[in-house]
């Protein structure tokens, strides 16, 4: 009995020990919510030719049932993991304080001073590795087994479709300082929560509940019919690199600091209290950077794939 007792409480310590170092580990949150994923991964789909989907679909796992969407936080359920530790700098670029700019060289370093990990140089990262795909696809197994062990393009995948959605979250691209608003405290509403955490979650919740009938699904239709009715040349002009490039992270990061600048930060100060007029005139900010995320990472991912890439 007694021995149990004791073991017991061992086992309790034990249990409350991970709990505490998973909660505290890797120290930062954030990350659009599931449901900025699942939109971003969901406006994607629609838009990605038939040779993409038929690249995408040999990449993802089987129990993935053949949806991109349903995999697109995965690189968030992994992040905490000792062998995906080094993955968590990805989601997000520190810029420094005030200065509303981004820069690659400037920026782009994880907290130890390594070069290009952060979510820029991640999308640089991912998407070199999938030009890979075609040659790996036609090319006798020789070439395709020294491919094979030295990237996972199935993570690669992944990690493009979930690092493309965070990177347009404006506070993926914030201040130094306060870690993109993640130490901002304010109030949302009657609760408390950090500023990061309203762009990533709150903002899309609200608009869930109020508009769209708590809906995801339908909350993207609605984004989606934006894009096919209102901006077919929008689109077209969101989905071009500057220098024709197959993805342009250095692009999207300018935009978001600039848009963390005009419109996160601004009257979101310490203790301040966040209610109608900042939910209605930041979502729809919110929706055209989901709107611009899912329009990308189609463009992105039918570069990579689509009928015109096997020349890459
Ligand atoms: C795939 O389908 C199976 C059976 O319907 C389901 O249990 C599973 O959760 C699905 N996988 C994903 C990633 O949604
Ligand atoms: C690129 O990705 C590979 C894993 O696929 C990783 O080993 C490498 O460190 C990454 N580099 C950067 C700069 O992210
Ligand atoms: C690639 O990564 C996925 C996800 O982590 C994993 O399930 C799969 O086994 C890996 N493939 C290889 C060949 O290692
Ligand atoms: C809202 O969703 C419920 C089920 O979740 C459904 O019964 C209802 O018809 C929906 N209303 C509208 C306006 O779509
Ligand atoms: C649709 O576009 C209009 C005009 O740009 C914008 O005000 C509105 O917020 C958008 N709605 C959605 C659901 O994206
Ligand atoms: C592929 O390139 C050709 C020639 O530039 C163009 O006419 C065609 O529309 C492209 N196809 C796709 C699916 O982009």
């Amino acid at each position: 009995m007694a021995a149990w007792g004791g073991l017991g409480r061992v086992v309790l310590w034990l249990l409350v020990g991970v709990v505490l170092c998973v909660g505290s580990f890797p120290g930062r949150a954030g990350a659009w919510g599931a449901d900025g994923h699942h939109a971003t991964c969901l406006l994607a789909e629609p838009l990605l030719e038939p040779a993409t989907w038929k690249a995408v679909r040999s990449l993802l796992p089987e129990y993935a049932n053949g949806s991109l969407a349903s995999l697109c936080t995965w690189p968030d359920d992994i992040k905490w993991m000792w062998k995906y530790h080094w993955t968590a700098p990805l989601h997000y670029i520190d810029t420094p304080d005030f200065l509303c700019r981004y820069n690659y060289d400037r920026d782009c370093y994880d907290e130890n001073g390594h070069k290009g990990y952060c979510a820029s140089g991640a999308i640089n990262n991912f998407t070199s590795q999938l030009t890979n795909y075609h040659l790996r696809e036609s090319n006798p197994p020789l070439v395709t087994r020294a491919l094979e062990t030295e990237y996972n393009l199935t993570e690669a995948l992944l990690f493009l479709s979930h690092i493309v959605g965070d990177i347009h979250q404006p506070l993926h691209v914030g201040f130094t300082s306060d870690a993109g608003g993640n130490t901002i405290m304010v109030h949302w509403y009657r609760r408390k929560a950090n500023l990061h955490h309203v762009w990533d979650t709150e903002i899309i919740d609200k608009a869930k509940d109020l508009y769209y009938n708590k809906s995801l699904l339908t909350m993207v239709n609605a984004i989606m019919e934006n894009i096919t009715n209102d901006g077919v040349s929008k689109a077209q002009m969101w989905s071009e690199c500057p220098n024709g490039e197959i993805a342009c992270p250095d692009t999207y990061a300018t935009e978001g600091i600039s848009l963390a600048c005009q419109y996160a930060y601004r009257n979101a100060t310490p203790g301040s209290t966040l209610a109608d007029e900042y939910f209605l005139s930041r979502l729809p900010i919110v929706e055209s950077r989901l709107a611009q995320g899912g329009v990308r990472l189609a463009a992105i991912l039918n570069r990579l794939f689509g009928a015109n890439s096997t020349s890459l």
